[in-house]
């Protein structure tokens, strides 16, 4: 049932196919690590074909026919020049190789800056959790920027001249996990009690997912990453909703006062209100989310239903528990969670 939810999630995409693609980059970064793949490729399927031919070759050239002697051929014992050429020439062809992924390496090695007034990057900080991704914007444009989201990274796109890169410091809240977008970056780990950073930038807007690369526990295959690439203008709408805090509404007070009695509060954080928590997704913008339990459900109102019920049933072993809720309670919670737009 969950990697139905998934696949149906993962075929929205217009090319469901190469959504998680290597061979289909995206950015300069993975372009840069395309092109490498392919060089490195074509030369060992040069020296498969080589290799594998000579054999043939030998192995039919020297086939045994009627009428030949029973007694071993004369044996040859040490030749120099074979010995140099056999040494040699792998040793330059891996000598090559070694410069070009140094080449690579260094193209694709992220090169950290500080935020500077007018310099188009955007800072966020993302922190690796069983098993969701925790977003903390930073800066943009040199702004200081000041919420959290989850699992959805919005990123504003690149122009021809105009580069929009993103700077992600990647953290972990528990054990290791990997960020892997495919098509916008190479896999970098979330290490506990280290910080390590990641460029994304793309010059293609449109929907980018990724998944956790480092097994991290029961709902590690679980652990999925949606990346929108949209235009400066819708970006900055974003941010700007994003930034407020929740919206009051008078038709949802009781489901808004039944969560800030419940022990909701202690994990989960609703700018604006009580609650404060910061072990669990910030519920600010719930509904400007598409996704639930990191990208594994649609944003419905009876898959949210479904997870404030028995989020167990969904992701066996996530930290939040069923709270056993009675009936009324847990539909005016529903009721105030779909108003946190
Ligand atoms: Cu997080 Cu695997």
């Amino acid at each position: 049932m969950l990697s139905l939810g998934r696949w149906m999630l993962l075929a929205e995409g217009s090319n469901p196919g190469q959504n998680l693609s290597i061979f289909d980059p995206a950015s300069p970064a993975t372009q840069s690590i395309f092109d490498l793949a392919m060089l490195v490729f074509a030369i060992t399927g040069l020296i498969y074909v080589v290799v594998t031919g000579v054999l043939l070759y030998c192995v039919w050239k020297f086939r045994e026919r009627p009428g030949d002697s029973k007694q071993e051929p004369p044996q040859v014992y040490g030749s120099q020049p074979i010995e140099v050429a056999w040494t040699a020439a792998p040793a330059l062809i891996v000598f090559f190789l070694m410069l070009v992924t140094m080449r690579t390496l260094w193209e694709v090695k992220d090169h950290p800056t500080e935020p500077q007034a007018n310099d188009n990057t955007l800072y966020v900080t993302v922190i690796g959790r069983q098993w969701w991704w925790e977003y903390q914007y930073e800066y943009y444009n040199g702004r200081k920027l000041s919420f959290t989201t989850a699992n959805e990274l919005h990123i504003p796109v690149s122009a021809a001249g105009i580069p929009r890169p993103v700077r992600l410091s990647l953290k972990s809240a528990d054990v290791c996990h990997s960020y892997w977008v495919p098509r916008l970056a190479g896999k970098v780990d979330l290490i506990p009690g280290r910080t390590n950073s990641l460029t994304l930038q793309t010059s293609e807007p449109g929907l980018y997912y990724g998944q956790c690369a480092e097994y991290c526990g029961t709902q590690h295959a679980h652990m999925l990453i949606r990346v929108t690439v949209e235009s400066p203008e819708e970006f900055e709408h974003w941010l700007e909703n994003q930034a407020i805090p929740a919206v009051e509404d008078a038709q949802v007070q009781a489901g808004k006062e039944a969560f800030l009695a419940q022990s909701c509060v202690k994990c989960h954080a609703i700018r604006g209100t009580a609650a404060v928590g910061t072990f669990a997704p910030d519920l600010t913008h719930l509904m400007s989310r598409e996704t639930l339990a990191s990208c594994e459900l649609k944003n419905t109102r009876e898959n949210l239903a479904r997870w404030v019920r028995d989020p167990q049933s969904i992701k066996p072993g996530c930290l939040m528990p069923a709270f056993g809720l009675i009936d009324r309670d847990e539909e005016a919670i529903v009721d105030y969670l779909m108003t946190l737009r």
